[in-house]
């Protein structure tokens, strides 16, 4: 948490306790910013909490975020029995760390790697933390190349577009390396191989190739990033890898564009992240970040821990953390299998594919994606249209308690503003029925008023 400036002041700074609960002696207000001079009683606490929490809204109808807001309530159970563990301490819960590794094995092969045995690879807490370790891999490569043949290793860059998760921002300035960024052009909303190599040179450490786009939900065409890094080489012996942003098509292209090649097929993809809580389907946090083999992963960056008396190879820039969702992963693994992640993801495409055509149909909205790639459909008030925005639709769509998110896209297209669905498992054909009468309701108010009310809200929304 950030020191007090950077701090936003919301709500009350006393708290009240209903007399129910108060037994007395705790009626007086108690703090709400201050360490509270004495106790309470449990239920107390639990109660002023849970009613503060219901501000927070339905997190079912967040029709915003990627993070998996339903799972099945025997998970549950196994999380709650896994809360008193931490996944570091792998000599104590051998067992965890031993479902972490199958987890990686499973990832391994789902994503085709040479020998699935042999791909080093680890949790995180989520796909920052896993693109980190990702670009780091990629950085350390580069400076030992670089090394070896005696050359300077002071002005690292990293190619991508600009349409990349905010992570990637991260990375390159927490770690010292020069965003090179291909902006956004007329209809092309994502990075292509042609606009990636030209800002390759010999100082580029990889390209980040997303599968798919925050934005719009867009897979980026990761085999022909590749060839023209192919071409780029045969011309002029750069060797640049690609690190592939998988933190939700990762887990959405294996199972239901199984003859996609995006992955470790192809030589040129060194490492791949996902988010475990996306569509990996576990509640947040936990993220997956694998090496197509042990070349790609430099040893150097490699901790080791005791583990049953053993030695643990550790890659991660946390310590301490719950093993909960390494083990609801593994849950989801086991429950569903490959079939059942295609039949789950498949609805979700299936739901996304229903709401685009119903857009399409009711007239003011142009659609961007239309969720056959990402379950996720991105649309714009059609040209033209000037007396409400995206920002007056998401505004009015909260009023029935549907989180849409709009915002604009990034350089060279900020001029575009969106609205964005994700869709994700739990949210049915049923809910999205009620979402479309909801919005359809809605429209002819927004018709008739006479001038946008949220003109000005553009954001750079960035999840
Ligand atoms: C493409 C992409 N990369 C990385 C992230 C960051 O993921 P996490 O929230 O798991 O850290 C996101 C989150 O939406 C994303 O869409």
């Amino acid at each position: 948490m950030l020191g007090s400036s950077h701090r936003r002041r919301r709500g009350a700074e006393h708290l009240s306790v209903n007399p129910l609960f108060a037994q007395g002696s705790v009626m007086a207000p108690i703090p709400a910013r201050r360490l509270p001079d004495g106790e309470m009683s449990s239920a107390a606490a639990y109660q002023i909490i849970h009613d503060e929490l219901m501000l927070d809204g339905n997190a079912r109808q967040n029709l915003a975020t990627f993070v998996t807001t339903w799972m099945e309530p025997e998970v549950g159970i196994l999380m709650a029995e896994c809360l008193p563990k931490n996944m570091i301490d792998k000599d104590e819960y051998p067992q965890t760390a031993e479902l972490e590794h199958r987890c990686v094995s499973m990832l391994a092969d789902l994503w085709n790697a040479p020998d699935p045995s042999k791909a080093p690879g680890c949790s995180t807490v989520g796909s920052s933390e896993a693109c980190m370790l990702g670009g780091l891999a990629m950085k350390r490569r580069w400076q030992q190349k670089r090394k070896a043949s005696g050359k300077s290793t002071a002005k690292p860059n990293i190619v991508m577009g600009i349409n990349v998760q905010v992570c990637w921002e991260k990375f390159a300035n927490y770690f010292e390396v020069e965003p090179r960024q291909v902006p956004m052009a007329g209809d092309r909303f994502h990075l292509t191989g042609e606009e990636a190599v030209k800002l390759v040179d010999e100082n580029t450490i990889g390209v980040v190739a997303v599968l798919g786009s925050t934005f719009d939900g867009s897979y980026e065409p990761v085999a022909e990033i590749a060839a023209a890094l192919d071409r780029l080489q045969e011309r002029t012996g750069l060797d640049v890898p690609i690190h592939v942003d998988g933190a939700s098509g990762g887990m959405i292209a294996p199972f239901l564009d199984p003859d996609l090649a995006w992955d470790f097929r192809i030589p040129r993809v060194a490492s791949i992240n996902t988010s475990g809580h996306k569509y990996g389907l576990v509640f947040p946090g936990v993220g997956w970040v694998l090496w197509r083999d042990e070349a790609a992963l430099p040893e150097e960056l490699v901790y080791h821990v005791n583990y049953l008396g053993g030695d643990m190879p550790t890659f991660a820039l946390n310590f301490s953390r719950p093993g909960a969702q390494i083990v609801a992963q593994y849950y989801m693994f086991l429950r569903l299998g490959r079939e059942g992640y295609r039949l789950v993801h498949s609805v979700c495409r299936d739901v996304a594919g229903g709401i685009a055509a119903k857009l399409a149909e009711l007239g003011p909205f142009e659609l961007i994606t239309d969720g056959s790639q990402l379950p996720v459909v991105a649309f714009r008030v059609k040209a033209g249209i000037d007396n409400f925005t995206v920002f007056d639709v998401s505004r009015r769509l909260r009023e029935r308690g549907w989180q849409v998110p709009a915002y604009t896209f990034p350089a060279d297209r900020g001029d575009l503003a969106v609205l964005r669905i994700v869709v994700r498992n739990g949210f049915s054909h049923d809910l999205a029925g009620l979402f479309l009468a909801d919005l359809e309701r809605l429209l002819p108010e927004l018709e008739h008023q006479a001038e946008p009310i949220d003109k000005a809200l553009a954001t750079s929304f960035r999840h």
